[in-house]
């Protein structure tokens, strides 16, 4: 195989029954692949819809007309039943009062300091995955507890009435019944139609707003830590405008959607990452050797980053091979042109992150792992790069995410050499891009 894997893309028109049976299983393979040579591809399925791929147009969407182009109803259809109305789904002044709530956590200085969490959840891993030497190793699941870690660390202290499993479990039963695409989010039904998966998540939900409820009851009883921790930046959190704090179920909900969209993301980025590097031994090698020099036998820390230039390349290009957030999208608010097009208001404005960087007009190879891409300050034009969105909403817990990925990616490639078994991962969107059956590889001591 000349290049890593990758979803086969729809390359003839489908029915809404074709592309309700591959939606279910998995939703980027309703994307057609002239998305990845056209600037927009635009259809109806009971609604109108545009899939954006053009830089100058995702611009204007993302950024210059954020007012016109909310979060689209799918979204939020799928994600308030789980996370509320929170920072993640939040439109206007709503939004607006908890993004700057929660922006101090995730300021430079401030991640630069939670690093030292990362370098313990780093130092386990390779604990872990050295008693696994044995036989190959499911390296998503070891990472989901890796970030999981992080992250409770970062938002509750490791806090004691926080009991990590059950909550992972619920999430986990959330996003597999009411993550997957059903018809009537294809056919465009309004919010109210009820989704079949609503039902079976019904137990999960519950018991993961009970576990947040008794750890922020808890937390308002003992009082904040020493060192504030993100559930102490939230209760301490005012709208400027009205001076009111979070109720309960407001802080709940940031707090679910600060555990669910800060953990499984950079799961998915390292996973993927020890996969391309055991499918590339010899950028695998070239990594082992900047992190070694670098490290000498230690975990990295925070100081070592500015020295990890080809292991950030990696982690950059595993974003662009394979986005956790594949496809976001916006629902049209007012009308406009894009690519000469007309937008109608309820137009559904889909922005496949997926083939935008596969796109053949934007990347030289677009399907190879070429980590040298990134080096040396070639980085792409800014729009044709989103892993991380962009405008106004772009990924609040970027650098906390991107110095995660590069801190733990580089202690383990200083220890251990990766290789591929028979079982090669699947990428299929369920929310996010999962590597489907794990990702399954052989572990060494280097
Ligand atoms: C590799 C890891 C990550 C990726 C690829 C990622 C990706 C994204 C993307 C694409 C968006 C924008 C969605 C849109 O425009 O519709 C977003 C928003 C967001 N992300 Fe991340 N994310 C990652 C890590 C994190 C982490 C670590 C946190 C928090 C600890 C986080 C919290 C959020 C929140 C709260 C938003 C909503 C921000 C807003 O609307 O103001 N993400 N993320």
């Amino acid at each position: 195989m000349s290049n890593p894997v990758k979803v086969p893309l729809a390359t003839k028109p489908m029915s809404i029954l074709q592309s309700l049976g591959s939606a279910r299983r998995n939703v980027l393979s309703i994307l057609p692949e002239i998305a990845t040579r056209q600037p927009m591809v635009s259809g109806k399925t009971g609604i109108r819809w545009h899939m954006v791929m053009d830089p100058p147009s995702l611009k204007r969407v993302l950024r210059d007309k954020l007012e016109d182009y909310p979060k689209s109803g799918v979204t939020k259809t799928l994600l308030r039943p789980a996370i509320g109305n929170s920072l993640f789904i939040a439109e206007g002044t709503h939004w607006q009062w908890q993004r700057r709530a929660t922006a101090p956590t995730f300021a430079l200085r401030n991640v630069r300091a939670l690093a030292p969490v990362m370098t313990r959840a780093a130092e386990a891993t390779c604990t872990r995955i050295h008693a696994t030497q044995i036989g190959p190793a499911d390296m998503y699941a070891q990472m989901v507890t890796t970030t999981f870690q992080v992250i409770s660390d970062v938002t509750l202290s490791g806090d004691s009435e926080f009991d990590p499993q059950t909550v992972h479990k619920a999430i986990d039963a959330y996003i597999a019944s009411a993550g997957r695409v059903t018809l009537a989010d294809i056919l465009g039904l309004p919010a109210w139609v009820p989704r079949g998966g609503w039902f079976k998540s019904r137990k999960a939900l519950y018991d993961m707003r009970r576990i947040a409820d008794a750890t922020i009851e808890a937390r308002r009883r003992s009082g904040p830590r020493e060192t504030p921790d993100l559930l102490d930046h939230l209760l301490a959190a005012q709208d400027p405008e009205t001076g009111r704090k979070m109720t309960t179920s407001e802080l709940r909900d940031n707090l679910l959607t600060f555990i669910v969209a800060g953990h499984e993301t950079t799961a998915l980025t390292l996973s993927w990452a020890l996969y391309l590097c055991a499918f590339d031994t010899v950028k695998q090698e070239k990594a082992r050797a900047e992190a070694q020099s670098v490290l000498s036998g230690r975990a990295a820390t925070q100081d070592d980053l500015a020295a990890l230039p080809y292991i950030t390349a990696i982690i950059e290009e595993t974003l662009r091979l394979y986005p956790p957030a594949a496809l976001v999208s916006r629902t049209a608010k007012a009308k406009d042109t894009l690519c000469g097009r007309q937008i109608h208001p309820g137009d559904t404005m889909m922005i496949p992150i997926y083939t935008l960087h596969r796109h053949h007009m934007l990347w030289d190879e677009p399907d190879a792992f070429q980590p040298e891409r990134f080096m040396n300050g070639n980085g792409p034009e800014r729009f044709a790069y989103l892993p991380f969105g962009d405008g106004p909403r772009v990924c609040i817990g970027q650098s906390f995410a991107m110095q995660e990925a590069v801190l733990i990616l580089a202690t383990l490639l200083s220890r251990f050499k990766f290789s591929l078994t028979e079982k090669h991962p699947e990428p299929v969107m369920i929310l996010t891009l999962r590597p489907e059956g794990g990702v399954w590889l052989h572990a060494e001591s280097a």
